[in-house]
């Protein structure tokens, strides 16, 4: 069904491919084969239409809210894909008719999918179809796709129609009102449509082109018009072995683009634009386009390139395939969005924003692409405002950052989810009002920018006030204890989300604690080193005020600390008071969450089990905090209780399993968090691609087998490669540098590829090095004398 292309010399680590037809496993393809550049978003549905299909186009950031009572997310914009095609005047369906051959591949050199098939039809005529697709790495607009037909029995008569279909939804809610629909010249066709809400216009063009054997056909198509529709319909015949050649390219251009947001009722320009802007392109034709979007991606490979040299060549392929779907879900094209816990491959999570940025995205953009990682704090900056509502609004200072955050900073996690086993009600999410941790995750992926690009610009006019802003917050939440002398921050979700309304979860109170220390000392070197900005932030903020509630305050926050014997860390107050029960069988499940149907909510909160890693995220986050032992402790004392019922759970467990030197568990975890998304289950990705685990899977290799890490200012390797893995190597930004790591059994060399003027000192295995040109270092030697 799957096949991982790569075991030559050529392919090595690729393609991959699907290598039958089976409308059952529609979904898991139309994800894992989105096209995308960070702007547009285009899941995989195939040209012909089938049952149970999803076909799903996003523009990032282009939020609309249905109704009142519903979430803003991301609207389904118009199809441009879907080709009706009749072969003899039968449609061309894979479910009737016989195939003889069939292979769908998508290859991340250039991120082309192409299916290539050999079908007869219920009459016995055979015929040989090609598709090609690309969405353009070059021009984020664009997308472009060729198909060819070529009748293999006897002449046929060949009917296409395609145009642009604006009926679509998001699982039922239109969220645009319909606009015009033109067709010029003949071939070239635009529909319009704006967000009820949001008043977002979105214009669709698109243009065909079509030859036979080579030659182009000036036969006029015959238009058509339905309700939110426009299409033309192509109809010849074809001479036995003469291959027919459509060629379309189409274009997305919204009133919510950068160049067109301050441009008010530019209607009528936007549409001119839009319009141009494709016929340039159909003129330039499909080769040239694809040859432009094949450079644009050649370009990325060059700068980003990691080898995996492993017993399993899937490795390489996995994490190829997490770079591709990292580009393709993140807007670094404008800093007013962010990335979308499905990317934009599907309406899962409906477009929205989790703490997935910060702590399992971000730190691959900040050590490969930190120009795009800036974007993305950004983005916590420009929702600042929204953040500053949520904490008024629920009687808190500062800012509280929203769990689901989309185009304001506002809260959006929708209020009612699935089916509650025990009581038949829709359960309530209570992940908007109580998981809390979010503001303290977006302080640290702002401090964790700052460390390793030393972008003083963005924390002198963003950064610094996200802190300050988070700590405030914070300040405001905890609970005094009479009782403990301490405070407590009660009533919270942690990571784990299978324990709602537990008090004093280890992950929340350290990270708050984290948050608020970081915000003193931020403030305490302003006043010593940057007086201009602290006298600014100080009349905007009444810094000096505020400083001395988190000195008061922070010193007497409750932090669990582990058992003097067991070492264990509670994640909560009541965690460890829990029943213990057999888990087996939920741990071996095929599908997640199959626990769900045996046990509510409420039920789970009963028993010591987790959904994903809680406790240990801290371990990686604040890792000088904790004792190897401690982390060691913890982790096979909770990794026995967790089903990893959230795809953000293997990976964290992976990187934190070779903190500890369980290489063969850190491997066998990067494998399983590696075929999330990749692996043969074929239903995993339904609903869209688990962007924090693609981007764990970054982490587990880079940050865990790599062991890179930043600690305030200072750059960490601290490589360990698994059993099967002979070679990892991998190019690492740092504080305006480029360099290349490359770790093989025993030996780490580290190259500078920039030619910086101040050196750069880094600890490998706890050993500090100076870097000029190359380090070369024995790895034995220096993991002896950690
Ligand atoms: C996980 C969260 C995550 C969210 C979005 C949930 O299932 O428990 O940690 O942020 O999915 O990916």
């Amino acid at each position: 069904m799957i096949e991982y292309k790569g075991l030559n010399a050529l392919d090595d680590g690729w393609v991959i491919a699907e290598t039958e037809f089976d409308a059952r496993f529609l979904g898991k393809f139309e994800t894992i084969f989105c096209q995308g550049n960070g702007y547009l978003g285009l899941r995989a549905a195939t040209e012909e239409s089938y049952p149970g299909e999803k076909r799903n186009l996003f523009v990032a950031g282009a939020f609309n809210r249905f109704a009142n009572q519903e979430v803003t997310e991301l609207p389904n914009a118009a199809d441009m894909v879907q080709l009706e095609i009749r072969l003899n005047g039968k449609p061309f369906h894979l479910e009737k008719g016989k195939i003889h051959s069939y292979r769908r591949e998508l290859d991340l050199r250039q991120g082309e999918l192409r299916r290539d098939i050999l079908w007869e039809d219920e009459h016995g005529d055979q015929f040989k179809m090609t598709f090609r697709r690309f969405v353009s790495l070059q021009d984020r607009h664009l997308m472009g796709m060729r198909v060819q037909i070529t009748p293999l029995s006897k002449a046929a008569v060949i009917s296409i129609c395609s145009g642009i279909n604006g009926q679509m939804t998001n699982s039922g809610a239109q969220h645009f009102i319909e606009g015009e629909r033109r067709v010029f010249d003949k071939e070239l066709l635009q529909l319009t449509a704006t967000t009820t809400e949001s008043n977002i216009e979105f214009v669709h063009t698109c243009a065909h082109q079509m030859y036979e054997g080579g030659v182009r056909l000036t036969t006029a198509p015959a238009p058509s018009m339905d309700r939110r529709r426009v299409s033309l319909t192509y109809k010849l015949k074809a001479e036995v072995g003469k291959c027919i050649t459509l060629d379309k390219v189409a274009s997305v251009h919204t009133s919510h683009d950068k160049e067109w947001r301050d441009r008010g009722a530019a209607h009528q320009a936007l549409q001119d634009t839009a319009r141009e802007y494709l016929s340039k392109k159909a003129e330039k034709g499909f080769d040239v386009l694809v040859n432009e979007n094949e450079q644009a991606w050649k370009g990325i490979w060059a700068k980003a390139n990691i080898e995996i040299k492993s017993n399993d060549v899937f490795d390489q392929l996995a994490i190829r395939f997490a770079q591709y779907h990292l580009l393709l879900m993140t807007p670094a094209h404008d800093s007013r969005f962010s990335v979308g816990a499905k990317g934009l491959t599907g309406e899962g999570y409906k477009g929205h924003v989790f703490w997935d940025t910060e702590i399992f995205i971000l730190p691959y953009f900040l050590y490969m692409e930190p120009q795009t990682a800036r974007k993305l704090v950004k983005y916590r900056y420009h929702t600042l405002n929204g953040a500053r509502k949520n904490a008024r609004d629920k009687g808190y200072r500062g800012a509280m950052y929203p769990w689901e955050s989309a185009a304001t900073g506002e809260e959006e996690t929708p209020e009612w989810g699935p089916v509650d086993v025990v009581t038949g009600t829709p359960t309530y999410i209570w992940t908007g009002k109580i998981e809390q941790h979010i503001t303290a995750d977006v302080a640290y992926g702002v401090w964790h920018y700052y460390q390793a690009t030393g972008d003083q610009e963005y924390m002198d006019r963003c950064g610094y006030e996200i802190i300050f802003e988070t700590a405030t917050f914070w300040a405001s939440r905890l609970e005094w204890s009479d009782k403990e002398q301490k405070y407590h921050i009660c009533d919270v979700i942690g990571p784990d989300e299978y324990k709602e309304h537990v008090s004093n979860n280890a992950f929340t109170n350290y990270m708050a604690y984290w948050n608020m220390t970081k915000a003193i000392e931020c403030t305490r070197k302003l006043m010593q080193v940057q007086n201009d900005i602290y006298l600014t932030l100080e009349s905007q903020l009444d810094l000096s005020g505020r400083l001395k509630e988190w000195e008061d305050k922070s010193k007497l926050i409750y932090l669990p600390q582990p058992d003097v014997h067991s070492l264990i860390i509670p994640q909560d107050d009541t965690y460890l008071k829990r029943q213990v029960i057999d888990l087996e069988r939920y741990r071996n499940q095929e599908q997640v969450a199959s626990i769900l149907a045996d046990y509510s909510m409420t039920q789970l909160s009963e028993i010591q089990v987790s959904k994903q890693a809680d406790i240990l995220v801290l371990f990686y986050l604040l890792e000088d905090w904790f004792s190897k032992e401690t982390k060691a402790a913890n982790w096979h004392y909770y990794e026995p209780k967790t089903l990893h019922d959230s795809s953000l759970s293997l990976s964290t467990h992976s990187m934190l399993a070779s903190d500890v030197n369980e290489l063969e568990l850190a491997y066998d975890m990067f494998a399983k968090a590696a075929r999330v998304d990749l692996g043969t289950n074929m239903h995993s990705s339904d609903e869209g691609i688990h962007s924090a685990s693609i981007g764990g899977i970054w982490k587990a290799a880079i940050m865990g087998f790599g062991g890179v890490r930043s600690w305030e200012g200072s750059l960490r390797l601290n490589p360990k490669l698994p059993e099967a893995w002979q070679r990892l190597s991998f190019p690492l930004a740092w504080q305006g540098e480029r360099l290349q790591v490359t770790v093989t059994r025993g030996k780490l060399e580290v190259e500078r590829l920039t030619s910086g003027l101040a050196e750069l000192t880094l600890l490998i295995h706890g050993q500090e090095y100076v870097l000029k040109d190359r380090i070369v270092t024995d790895l034995k030697e220096a993991e002896r004398s950690e």
